[in-house]
């Protein structure tokens, strides 16, 4: 009995020390998958802490994605936790390549940022601006310096288009070696894209940053493409489930996921994914994920109908490339409790 009891009182000290160091590198938007991510690490403090939030264009243009990730701190209130913004555009692509891509090839399902006006920034709705500013070091120089401060030691949980870890890559690649592992969201590898029919949102809105991180000698690349995030689909029921709880948070959740993307107020049989969720919960629990395989992947960056397509690497092309670990099978009832566990908490 002792021996349990004094078990239990080393156990917090133990899983402290543990914590998983997460730079956390995201295309924001109101709430959606990055927002729920962002609330899943912070209500998870003996199994990770969050160093800083790294700010990429994808969802929206950076500051518009710097004001939503002020506004979920502050309701968390957390509003110590940086804030940085880095790369203001893709390293290629561009909106006007994208309006010609649907006039050659018909339409995109998902354009992101570029169908966005990259000067106007509005508040959370109901609210006024935040008024706070992102950090003035950039995202790109802090991430460098997180990485080189405890080498081995920092993972990156990339939830958007990997604009800014590519530029660090590029500035310098010696951090390759010493960043502990990457996790992200993006790629498509069975099953059809969602931004165009060939290519998944994050790898499409910068096709050649993703190509960078792919091809690059990270120790640890652990991939959730939309294979596995197919198995994950939020429907009204969940949707109901979530809103009930009626906090901060789950309010912020019901408004975006209700009104604006997928609109379950107006389209209660559409349909959403858990996405950027997913990477984040496997940083707290592994266990939600049944199967995986191990790839040497690349991406498609000729400009035409696949662009931004995941295929496989050319290992002559990139003999250094690490390979990719890509989650496949899902225990989707432990990642449903472990979400709704997370976002629904009232504190
Ligand atoms: O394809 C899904 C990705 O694009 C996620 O990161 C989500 O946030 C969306 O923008
Ligand atoms: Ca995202």
């Amino acid at each position: 009995m002792l021996r349990l009891l004094a078990g239990l009182l080393v156990l917090p000290l133990l899983t402290a020390g543990d914590r998983e160091a997460v730079l956390f590198d995201t295309d924001s938007g109101l709430f959606g998958d990055d927002g729920a991510a962002l609330v899943m690490l912070l209500r998870s403090p003996v199994e990770v802490t969050v160093e800083g939030v790294t700010i990429v264009p994808g969802n929206v243009w950076p500051a518009q994605g710097a004001e939503y990730m002020f506004h979920i701190l502050d309701l968390l209130k957390r509003p110590a936790v940086p804030v940085l913004t880095g790369a203001e555009e893709p390293l290629a692509h561009t909106a006007a390549m994208a309006r010609e891509y649907t006039r050659r090839w018909g339409s995109l399902e998902y354009m992101g940022a570029f169908a966005e006006d990259p000067a106007r920034i509005k508040p959370a709705p109901g609210c006024k601006l935040t008024g706070r500013k992102p950090r003035h070091e950039a995202a790109v120089d802090f991430l460098i310096s997180e990485i080189e401060r405890r080498p081995g030691a920092v993972t990156i949980l990339a939830l958007g288009p990997m604009t800014n870890i590519a530029l660090a890559l590029r500035m310098r690649p010696e951090i390759e070696t010493k960043i502990k592992r990457i996790v992200f969201m993006g790629g498509n590898l069975h099953v059809a894209g969602n931004a165009s029919p060939a290519a998944e949102f994050n790898f499409w809105f910068d096709p050649e940053a993703a190509r960078i991180v792919l091809r690059s000698r990270i120790p640890r690349k652990v991939m959730f493409s939309l294979d596995i995030c197919n198995l994950a689909p939020i429907r009204r029921a969940q949707f109901d489930e979530v809103a009930a709880a009626h906090t901060p948070i789950t309010d912020l959740f019901s408004w975006d996921l209700g009104n604006r993307y997928p609109g379950f107020y107006h389209h209660p049989d559409s349909v959403t994914y858990l996405w950027d969720s997913l990477p984040a919960a496997y940083l707290i629990d592994p266990g939600i994920v049944t199967r995986s395989e191990t790839q040497s992947l690349d991406v498609i960056t000729n400009w035409g109908k696949f662009y931004g397509a995941t295929q496989p690497l050319d290992r002559r092309v990139a003999p250094d490339a690490t390979p990719v670990n890509v989650m496949l099978g899902l225990d989707f009832k432990r990642m449903w409790n472990l979400y709704k566990t997370l976002l629904t908490r009232h504190e």
